[in-house]
């Protein structure tokens, strides 16, 4: 991408029927370090993510909690989502709510359209419905049990609760017009639906054909109203798809959403035909451009299975944070899993890698380079002289590490990314243990050497904390502030990622203050 380009990328909006768990919180993060890359990158990047707050599910959840499904999705909004964001220290440019007034006009104004040119019609419809899905289930979909509180009856496979059989007339979108169309453009654009893995599974899925989509519900009432018909409200998905262009103006503001659209979509793979299928068809049958790109991320497993609320498995984010701190929680979901595959949480895990990779890895190095500057230069940048082999290898494996990590970004690919530069914490704690500036330090004659030595150790952080500051952005803060780097170079997060390979960044001569543990050691690891 050129600087200057338009970065837009959103995340799934989130059902405030419950609390947020740390599989709601990885697509946050994920979605937050593409953004942070792209910004300090100078491009014209824009985070959307906010909740979905209609339908039937949060109305269920409102009437178990003796209240309106508003005043429960403000409590929620209020007291558990947007407090997430914080928590995990998401830089989002926007948040927007289904029950926002933006949204519901801007839904009217596409469902009239749909219906204007003739892509809405009335029908019967009778199927299985998953209320935790909040979606009609094919019987593959489907699964049935033997023993427990539902022996005999059909369970939905991803919740694990019975499913209903609804008979409803209501309103559906010609879907079906659309099949060819979609297989075209995912042959058309191979990276339009990634991994690879969720990219076939969505053409399997389109190949064997598409049905119209049942568009309406008229057995309750919480949701936007059918503009041409008001005993009907819009189905939930169909409405929430729309968040997309709602928030960036469509409708409203034309100049806006064309400097925003297309976005790059981060989904669960859980939700990746909704938005790899349903969602481009609407968009074509509004003459609109279908997504920049769709991608299923895997799940976080717990015990093997996909951890949910509903399976009482959800761990709250704020109870890693809490322990470990907000930069570890961001670098352990970005790092230890591949992006796109399942990964499996575990407490030690995260301890171990929190010990190994952060504390010891990175922190330990930074602590010493910055108290070696402070010990034997009073806290002044010495001036480099003649490099040798060694300093050459570490500029070559710095500016290499930087080609890798944008590549690997431009794919989506963030843990490759991470590491990537984690190339560079590597080759600078082997450079430190092998040249030991300790030893140059007791004599006058190894002085020169010295500086040479403490210059390229400091320098290799500039440039860790350049790029490291969309997955760490507190503690490579501290590290910009610590090498006392602004004065010459700006703000940490000015500083463009594609530059930071260029060699000899720091100013010889900047001031370097003390700097404390990025990562302290921690004791007790579990809650
Ligand atoms: N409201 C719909 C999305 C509508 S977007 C137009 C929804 N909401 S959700 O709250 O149930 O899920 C939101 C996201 O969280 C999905 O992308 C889902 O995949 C993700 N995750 C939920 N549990 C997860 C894990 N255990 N692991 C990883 N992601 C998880 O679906």
């Amino acid at each position: 991408m050129a600087a200057g380009d338009s970065f837009y990328i959103a995340t799934p909006i989130f059902y405030v029927n419950d609390v947020p768990h740390i599989g709601h919180a990885y697509t946050e993060v994920a979605a937050d370090v593409l953004a942070r890359w792209h910004r300090q990158n100078g491009d014209d990047t824009w985070l959307l993510t906010g909740t979905d707050e209609h339908g039937q599910k949060i109305l269920r959840t409102a009437v178990a909690n003796d209240t309106t499904p508003k005043a429960w999705a403000d409590k929620l909004v209020k007291d558990a989502w947007l407090p997430l964001l914080e928590t995990i220290n998401i830089q989002n440019d926007d948040f927007i709510r289904t029950t926002d007034e933006r949204h519901e006009s801007a839904v009217t104004i596409f469902l009239q359209k749909l219906h204007d040119d003739g892509f809405i019609y009335s029908g019967e419809y009778e199927g299985y419905y998953c209320v935790g899905c909040e979606e009609y289930k094919q019987l593959d979909d489907l699964m049935e049990t033997a023993d427990g509180d539902y022996a005999g009856q059909l369970l939905c496979k991803i919740h694990s609760i019975p499913v209903e059989v609804l008979k409803e007339r209501n309103y559906f979108f010609r879907m079906s017009e659309f099949q060819q169309r979609l297989l075209d453009l995912y042959e058309a654009r191979p990276h339009f639906v990634q991994p690879e893995s969720v990219r076939n599974e969505i053409i399997q899925f389109v190949k064997q054909g598409l049905d119209d989509l049942s568009i309406s519900r008229s057995s309750f009432d919480w949701g936007i109203k059918i503009p041409w018909d008001d005993t009907h409200v819009v189905y939930v998905w169909f409405e929430a798809l729309l968040n997309y262009i709602t928030a960036i103006g469509y409708g409203t503001d034309d100049a806006n959403f064309a400097r925003r659209w297309p976005a790059t979509q981060l989904v669960g793979k859980d939700i990746a035909r909704g938005h790899a299928v349903i969602w481009p068809a609407m968009l074509m049958a509004a003459d609109l451009e279908p997504p920049k790109q769709v991608f299923g991320h895997g799940w976080l497993l717990v015990g093997g299975e996909k951890m949910s609320k509903s399976k009482l498995t959800g761990i709250a984010p704020s109870q890693i944070t809490d322990t470990f701190g907000v930069d570890a929680f961001r670098y352990y979901f970005m790092s230890a899993i591949h992006f796109g595959q399942d990964g499996s949480f575990s407490w030690e895990d995260l301890s171990a890698r929190y010990q190994a990779e952060l504390a010891n890895g990175f922190g330990n190095l930074a602590s010493r380079v910055v108290a070696m500057v402070n010990r034997y230069y009073a806290g002044v940048v010495p001036a480099p002289s003649d490099d040798t082999e060694a300093e050459t290898r570490v500029q070559n494996v710095v500016a290499l590490a930087v080609t890798h990590a944008d590549a690997a970004i431009g794919r989506l690919a963030i843990d490759e990314a991470i590491s990537s530069i984690w190339t560079i914490v590597d080759e600078l704690n082997g450079y430190i243990t092998v040249q030991e500036p300790w030893v140059l330090a007791k004599s006058d004659e190894t002085r020169v050497r010295l500086g040479t030595v403490l210059y390229t150790a400091a320098e290799g952080l500039r440039a860790l904390a350049v790029l490291l500051s969309p997955v760490i952005p507190d503690a490579t803060a501290k590290l910009w502030e610590a090498l006392g780097a602004a004065p010459a170079l700006g703000q940490l997060l000015d500083q463009p990622l594609t530059d930071a390979g260029r060699w000899a960044q720091l100013a010889v001569g900047s001031t370097v203050s003390p700097l404390e543990a990025l990562f302290p050691r921690i004791e007790t690891p579990e809650p």
